[in-house]
């Protein structure tokens, strides 16, 4: 399965902050934005994943990642012109895709939770049509809605939706099948001139396609788009790393667990990073793998 990390957008809401920088390199406490969702991605189990940045910013995400390879990875770059919109992705990313399975991630999207990342694998090896997730949130107009019946199954999408029929707000990680390209050639731009990732849902939906999986209470979603919710998130990710003495996407780490690379490798990338507390924190994880690996069946990830 392919993956996107969906990284353009101007990020106005955040400016200065995104003046010269793009908005998914701005930190979350520790690390840049964007290896919250790009540690999901390859959570799930992918190791091939597309950036895509506006055409000034693709440079300052290759010069943070390369080809990817230190991390095990294949990592590879497309410019957006213009933000037309999230489903845009499957069309700015078709080469990428080529008719395969793909995994979408929002670049501004935050996950953790316990037993997630085997539910994304799980997601992922049992894929048919589409999946998306509903998480119950406390302002839900704001963002994509879910409407299920009482049975649980989906029937209705909508985008912000001034009277939400339900708090199930669709958070931006979605799987799609390998007809997703296809479909998203079929859109036209929604009412704010935008081609919208519920639009490629609903098709799906309408196709009897498309499934919803309930985040339950142990998962939090954030997404970071104001100054309000970045600080949100820092505090956050702050908050459990000081208490549980663990690192939230740490890419190296998970490059580690996943298999993608050797505890020696994590190691060396740790050392590039000695100076700074997440460096160490590599280091020492790197170490521990190495001395005492821990089988892939108990590992909390
Ligand atoms: O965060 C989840 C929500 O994301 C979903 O519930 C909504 O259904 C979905 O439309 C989206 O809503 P947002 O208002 O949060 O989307 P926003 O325009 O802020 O874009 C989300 C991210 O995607 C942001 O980091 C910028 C990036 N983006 C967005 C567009 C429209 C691009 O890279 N290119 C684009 O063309």
């Amino acid at each position: 399965m392919k993956g996107i990390v969906l990284a353009g957008g101007r990020g106005t809401r955040l400016q200065p902050l995104t003046l010269v920088s793009s908005k998914q390199l701005v930190p979350i406490y520790d690390k840049p934005m964007v290896y919250y969702p790009l540690s999901m991605l390859m959570l799930a189990g992918i190791d091939d994943v597309l950036i895509i940045a506006l055409p000034t910013e693709v440079e300052q995400f290759r010069a943070l990642f390369g080809d990817g390879s230190r991390l095990g990875m294949r990592i590879t770059y497309t410019a957006q012109d213009e933000p037309r919109g999230i489903a845009d992705a499957f069309r700015v990313g078709a080469d990428h895709i080529k008719g395969e399975e793909c995994a979408l991630i929002l670049g501004d999207n935050l996950f953790h939770g316990a037993r997630l990342p085997s539910l994304l694998r799980r997601t992922a090896r049992e894929l048919r049509g589409c999946v998306l997730f509903g998480h119950q949130v406390a302002e839900p107009r704001h963002f994509g809605v879910a409407e299920i019946d009482a049975k649980g199954n989906l029937v209705s999408i909508e985008e912000k939706p001034e009277h939400p029929r339900s708090n199930l707000a669709i958070p931006g990680l979605y799987f799609f099948d390998e007809t997703v390209t296809e479909i998203a050639k079929g859109l036209r731009p929604s009412a704010r001139g935008e081609l919208e990732i519920t639009d490629v849902l609903r098709v799906y939906l309408a196709e009897g396609r498309a499934d919803l999986v309930r985040l339950g209470r142990g998962v939090t979603w954030l997404d970071t788009g104001t100054h309000e919710s970045l600080l949100d998130a820092g505090r956050f990710v702050r908050d459990i790393q000081y208490h549980q003495g663990i690192r939230l996407g740490c890419v190296e780490e998970v490059a580690m667990f996943m298999g993608l690379i050797s505890a020696e490798a994590c190691l060396d990338l740790g050392s590039e990073m000695s100076g700074s507390p997440y460096g160490q924190y590599v280091m020492a994880s790197a170490r521990s793998h190495r001395d005492n690996p821990v089988p892939p069946e108990l590992l909390e990830y």
